[in-house]
């Protein structure tokens, strides 16, 4: 398929969506761009049109590196005992569904509650703080070195972070974080200020559709327990309350962020990149799910 004429398609869909303000360095983003990057992981071949060179900020697509690290470093089963896999009903940064439905734990790891907890759990370890630990570990399964933390996202993650501030001590009283409440919010604040391109997200959902084993070179990076674990979630939670509407559209486990970027992985075909900065209401990325649900028309991607 011509990916140019893929994104020249799906262009007018970015009318439909606005850049994120509640975050101000995101608010000033041009909306009008849209990039992909796709890894085929089958034939080992890479394609890319648009904006795929731009750096953007990771935002919530961070959660699904940091659920892998955290798998990595305590165990599937350790994770598991702190987070749940399904759908809230309510938006992401919510703090209702945990009091409303008497949870002890937060119903999922990409809702910011589950992602909180998750990296939480990461402790300091040989002199690396929480954060280097995690900066280094998105460097290695994104196979870019040059992923950095941008300073001017970070500072507007702090000034606006107040329901994530709410949603770390609600966790704290409840007894579901245990850790430090400042550095692990400090670390989600963080990692959500990565700066990645599409080729970053497309090496990362490469990974995971490659059962754990970085295709460049052929080394596992993740288990395989982790990686089914991770892209199962993606398919029922990735995109928040719209996750069901895109299963039916698109069929491909999915992770959103609301800096515009998304991340597919296509069991055994396709790692994928996209980044295109409007968002519909739930947080998600209009032209970029657009592309998304052409590609996986053309190239027959849908797991079902
Ligand atoms: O915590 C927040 O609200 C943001 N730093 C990340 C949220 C996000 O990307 C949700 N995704 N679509």
């Amino acid at each position: 398929m011509n990916l140019n004429d893929a994104i020249q398609e799906c262009w007018d869909k970015i009318d439909e969506g606005q850049v994120a303000t509640y975050i101000p360095g995101l608010a000033k983003v041009d909306p009008y761009q849209l990039g992909v990057y796709l890894f085929d992981v089958a034939n080992d071949k890479r394609c890319q049109a648009g904006a795929s060179r731009v750096r953007f900020a990771i935002e919530s697509v961070s959660k699904v590196i940091t659920l892998l690290y955290a798998i990595e470093r305590l165990g599937l089963t350790a994770v598991e005992a702190q987070v749940g896999t399904r759908q809230t009903g309510f938006p992401f940064d919510t703090i209702l569904n945990m009091e409303i439905t008497k949870e002890t734990h937060p119903l999922n790891a990409f809702i910011n509650s589950g992602a909180i907890l998750i990296s939480s759990l990461i402790e300091e370890e040989d002199g690396q703080s929480p954060f280097e630990q995690i900066l280094n570990f998105t460097r290695e399964i994104c196979n870019d070195p040059e992923i950095t933390l941008d300073d001017g996202i970070y500072q507007s993650e702090l000034r606006t972070g107040d329901m994530n501030r709410s949603l770390a001590y609600y966790l704290k009283a409840k007894g579901a974080l245990n850790n430090d409440v400042t550095t692990s919010l400090d670390t989600y604040f963080k990692q959500c200020s990565m700066m990645v391109t599409c080729e970053s997200l497309a090496n990362l959902g490469a990974v995971l559709a490659n059962d754990g084993i970085a295709p460049w070179n052929g080394e596992r990076i993740i288990s395989s327990a982790a990686a089914t674990y991770t892209k199962s979630v993606m398919m029922t939670t990735g995109l928040y309350n719209e996750s069901g509407t895109y299963s039916v559209k698109i069929g491909v486990p999915t992770k959103s962020g609301v800096g515009g970027g998304l991340v597919a992985a296509a069991p055994n075909h396709y790692g994928i990149g996209i980044f295109s900065p409007a968002l519909d209401h739930a947080g998600n990325s209009v032209a970029g799910l657009a592309l998304l649900e052409l590609i996986s028309k053309e190239l027959k991607l849908s797991i079902f």
